[in-house]
């Protein structure tokens, strides 16, 4: 199969003072919505997220629209039937089959994980010489850590390619060098050009696999950009309190030797 290295992307949501970009998560849940959502679903998301700040921002009308297209149970009717209706803002993200069960009777046996927490639970090994341990485990623990499950979405959606000639495929699952053993049972959702979009960016396979993992990772911690921020203005609090205790040592002390 070879040795295939993860390439580390660039995210905005990065580093100390990351974000994310509304333009870009807009256009990553247009590629949700017009590929993944036939298999997969966000269950932890609700309707209304997507109108907050800090996310994509779509208007009201918009996502009341999206929502309504879903049905979901409310209560009981008057015969004891489970009583269905359309979505709304504040309900739960509907996907697309009622159980595990059912997802596998129309995916060949595989079962497509919910993608609300997907960033957070793939991580990426990579190759590190010996002697750069030490400093690749400090670089990844500040930098790196946050961001491998994105790095490995992305990767995984731009790496579906023919098996070798010595690999033995299994019908109906496909070849992905990122995918751990490399079978895996998601057919390439996304190709150049699958998915149109509004604001002119291209749509090309690797753009469109960076968007909609942007999307991902929004929906995995939609408060992200508040908690970098609050982390700043935290390490400024510590800087200064430890300005002040400093200086009111040497007040203190000053008179012994
Ligand atoms: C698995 C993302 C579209 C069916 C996965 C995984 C991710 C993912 C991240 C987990 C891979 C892993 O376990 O490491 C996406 C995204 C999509 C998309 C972002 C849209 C761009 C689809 C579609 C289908 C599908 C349209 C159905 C035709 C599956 C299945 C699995 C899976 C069956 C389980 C594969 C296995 O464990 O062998 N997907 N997916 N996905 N997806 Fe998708």
């Amino acid at each position: 199969a070879g040795h295939y290295q993860i390439p580390r992307l660039e995210w905005t949501f990065g580093g100390l003072s990351g974000y994310f970009d509304k333009q870009q998560l807009r256009r990553g849940f247009k590629v949700y919505q017009t590929v993944c959502q036939t298999c997969h679903n966000l269950a932890h998301l609700s309707y209304r997220n997507l109108t907050q700040p800090g996310g994509p921002e779509l208007p009201k009308e918009e996502v009341e629209a999206y929502a309504a297209q879903k049905q979901v149970a409310d209560g009981f009717n008057d015969a004891g039937e489970v009583n269905m209706r359309p979505a709304k803002l504040a309900d739960l993200f509907v996907g697309p089959f009622k159980n595990d069960k059912e997802a596998a009777a129309a995916l060949n046996g595989a079962v497509p994980p919910d993608l609300s927490l997907i960033t957070k639970a793939r991580t990426v090994e990579r190759e590190v010489e010996w002697y750069a341990f030490p400093f690749v485990m400090l670089k990844d623990v500040l930098t790196q850590y946050q961001e491998q499950g994105a790095d490995y979405v992305h990767a995984l959606l731009n790496g579906y390619m023919e098996p070798p000639a010595t690999f033995n495929l299994l019908p109906g699952l496909s070849y992905n060098r990122v995918f751990p053993g490399h079978q895996i049972g998601m057919p390439q959702p996304l190709t150049d050009g699958a998915v149109d979009y509004d604001d002119g960016t291209p749509t090309t396979l690797d753009q469109q696999s960076k968007d909609v993992t942007a999307f991902l990772a929004w929906a995995a911690e939609p408060t992200l950009a508040d908690r970098k921020k609050l982390g700043a203005w935290v390490l400024i609090y510590l800087i200064i309190l430890a300005g002040l205790l400093y200086a009111s040592k040497k007040l203190i002390w000053r008179n012994v030797k």
